[in-house]
């Protein structure tokens, strides 16, 4: 058989498959629940029934599955090998079971833009920040581009704990980028919007998420200084961060941080004074709060 016809041998074979069902089993694996779904794949939660742990299993469309889709997860499974590190999520295990590409990975609770909807302390965004800068360091130190940084590839486990995920547009870093293009607009770098993305597209899109963090609110395009939010931050956190981040958030690329090395290194220096300010803050504003708590005759008498 010609390779042609063997690949549209297999593809209708597939493409007549039903939609995976609730309680469907997968190999070892049963599906509970539907999580997510991104560009090319579904999300569900399952029972891996032998080890009777849950997984994320994250399963491409049927009738998309050839050697070209196998291709790019093969291509997408060994960048992310290259990157192992506590802050990026690792794929467990990864195998064709009745004609399907099954991929699994610890399961989350939650991505980040869940996360995101609730009120999150200053230790959270502190922490979450630090772990983000750390993975984006890590993968650029191993010069792994990720492309696609936005809350929604940015997995969620108890206490706090994130792991950056989907590296199927990621790139391995050359002097000059090409592709990596298709990333989220509305998360994304003006460069990499207009098709040249680098390193640096991943430093302003992770500079967007601690933004957002820091100020409750969304930057929007074009990205003019200041960005939304911006009265917020300057109550929240010290001059000295919001001349980071801004650095971070340049519109030309070749102002920004080189990477997130950079970027995580220059915040290493300031985090310690920029928390003693936020906390010093913190017990004024407190003691403010008693003072006008406090009833005014009481008041007197304690005088
Ligand atoms: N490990 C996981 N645990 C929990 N939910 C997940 C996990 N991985 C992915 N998801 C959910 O599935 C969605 C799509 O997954 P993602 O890996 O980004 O795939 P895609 O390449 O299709 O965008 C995520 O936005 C998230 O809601
Ligand atoms: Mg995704």
């Amino acid at each position: 058989m010609q390779p042609e016809l063997r690949i549209s041998v297999s593809i209708s074979k597939m493409s007549t498959l039903n939609k995976l069902r609730l309680r469907q089993r997968l190999g070892k694996y049963r599906i509970e629940k539907r999580l997510g779904e991104g560009g090319f794949a579904e999300v569900f939660q399952a029972m891996d029934t032998i080890m009777g742990t849950r997984v994320a299993l994250k399963i491409p469309h049927a009738t998309l599955v050839d050697s070209e889709l196998l291709k790019s997860f093969r291509r997408e499974a060994r960048l992310v090998a290259k990157v192992d590190h506590p802050g990026i999520l690792q794929i467990k295990d990864a195998s064709v079971i009745d004609g399907r590409l099954v991929i699994s990975f610890p399961l989350g609770k939650e991505t980040l833009s869940d996360r995101l909807s609730r009120r999150m302390s200053l230790e959270t965004i502190f922490s979450i920040s630090d772990q983000l800068l750390a993975a984006v360091a890590f993968a650029h130190q191993s010069k792994v581009i990720h492309c696609d940084i936005k809350p929604e590839n940015i997995i969620m486990f108890d206490g706090s704990v994130m792991k950056l995920a989907d590296f199927g547009i990621a790139k391995v870093a050359r002097q000059t980028v090409h592709g990596c293009g298709t990333g989220t607009v509305g998360h994304m770098a003006p460069e990499q919007a207009m098709g040249r993305p680098s390193v640096r597209s991943d430093v302003f899109a992770v500079g967007l998420i601690i933004h957002r963090m820091f100020s409750g609110q969304w930057a929007e395009w074009p990205y003019d200084w200041p960005l939304n939010g911006h009265r917020r931050l300057r109550e929240r956190i010290p001059a000295t961060m919001i001349t980071w981040l801004r650095k971070a958030l340049e519109l030309n690329a070749a102002q920004r941080f080189r990477d997130c090395v950079q970027m995580r290194n220059a915040f290493a220096r300031l985090r310690p004074a920029a928390l003693r300010i936020i906390q010093r803050q913190r017990r004024r504003t407190r003691a403010g709060k008693l003072d006008t708590a406090k009833p005014a005759g009481r008041t007197r008498r304690a005088a």
